[in-house]
């Protein structure tokens, strides 16, 4: 009789369905990002990659969850800039993302858009500063917590506008839409990953778009530098992880399919109609992400404590 190695060690990555996980709320930005991928890198693993929604804490909630999980590929983590920024906004974080996590590659970069609701008595940037000016704590922001890049966004915003707005945080901008939508918060700072359709069908206002350029998606969508708020530029990347001790043939697996799902046509085309782009293939692997986080990390560090905002 030979000798049989231990069934596990036989078992080919993956031998069952791989969880995704996405630290914001479900048919939001990052969700939608997670679950354009999710299909195509499950064709190419072989198994289903299903998407799973662990919310809360700017997803600080999520990134100690996946830092905590077995390291067996089975449990891998989309998040976006704010992977760089949890260092400096929580005095007390759970997980270290320069230690913690192997990197599997950078995913996607999205502009943001500054919303409206539909009937909010301001048509654009200019009476939308009057209207805010003349009716000082009125007006209320959405955001997904700290940590947030729509908590981020609001930041620069209202340090341009020289103005504080009501803040009302939720578990994800794809709550906050729901809110906007609905008429009961006012402005709301969001990725055009989720933004673009509900702006097309006219059922809330842009005030205007975070790049220096006009968007193609959204041709008659002023740039907020053009409208006066000079540099206001947020572009957000993503970033794919798995947990600290995830073996290099199964992580090597992992970015094979995620660099065939970034290449896969209709993910490309999806993110076109939505302004975003895929990472650069140079860019979707282990050093491609750890070298812009840890830039991103150094970055955004001072910023915020210059800033004096952080959670205890
Ligand atoms: C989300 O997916 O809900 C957003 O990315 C949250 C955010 O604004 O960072």
């Amino acid at each position: 009789a030979g000798l049989a190695a231990p069934a596990s060690a036989q078992a080919p990555f993956p031998d069952r369905p791989v969880s995704l996980v996405v630290p914001f709320a479900a048919g939001g930005p990052t969700d939608v990002v997670a679950r354009m991928i999710a299909v195509p890198m499950g064709k190419s693993l072989g198994q289903a990659v299903v998407v799973e929604n662990a919310v809360g804490a700017g997803g600080t909630i999520a990134a100690t969850k996946v830092a905590r999980a077995a390291p067996n590929g089975y449990t891998l983590f989309i998040h976006h800039m704010g992977m760089a920024t949890a260092p400096a906004l929580y005095k007390k974080l759970a997980f270290d993302p320069l230690k913690d996590f192997e990197y599997i590659g950078q995913v996607v970069d999205v502009p943001m858009t500054l919303l409206g609701r539909k009937d909010f008595p301001a048509n654009n940037l200019q009476e939308l500063k009057a209207y805010i000016k003349a009716n000082p704590n009125k007006v209320s922001l959405a955001n997904a917590g700290l940590g947030a890049v729509s908590h981020l966004c609001g930041l620069l915003f209202m340090t341009q506008l020289g103005a504080e707005l009501n803040t009302i945080p939720y578990k994800g901008t794809g709550p906050a839409m729901n809110d906007l939508l609905g008429g009961q918060v006012d402005l709301l700072c969001d990725q055009t990953t989720q933004t673009v359709p509900m702006i097309k069908e006219g059922r809330i206002k842009a005030f205007g778009v975070t790049t220096l350029k006009r968007l193609s998606a959204l041709p008659n969508v002023p740039t907020l530098d053009e409208q006066g708020m000079k540099g206001f530029e947020v572009k957000v990347w993503h970033g794919m992880y798995a947990p600290k001790g995830t073996p290099k043939p199964v992580l090597d697996k992992i970015t094979a399919a995620l660099q065939t799902a970034m290449q896969d046509p209709m993910v490309r085309q999806r993110l076109a109609d939505l302004s975003s782009e895929p990472a650069p293939m140079d860019k979707i692997n282990a050093s491609g992400l750890k070298t812009h986080l840890e830039a991103e990390i150094a970055k955004w560090g001072p910023v915020i404590k210059k800033a004096g905002i952080y959670a205890d």
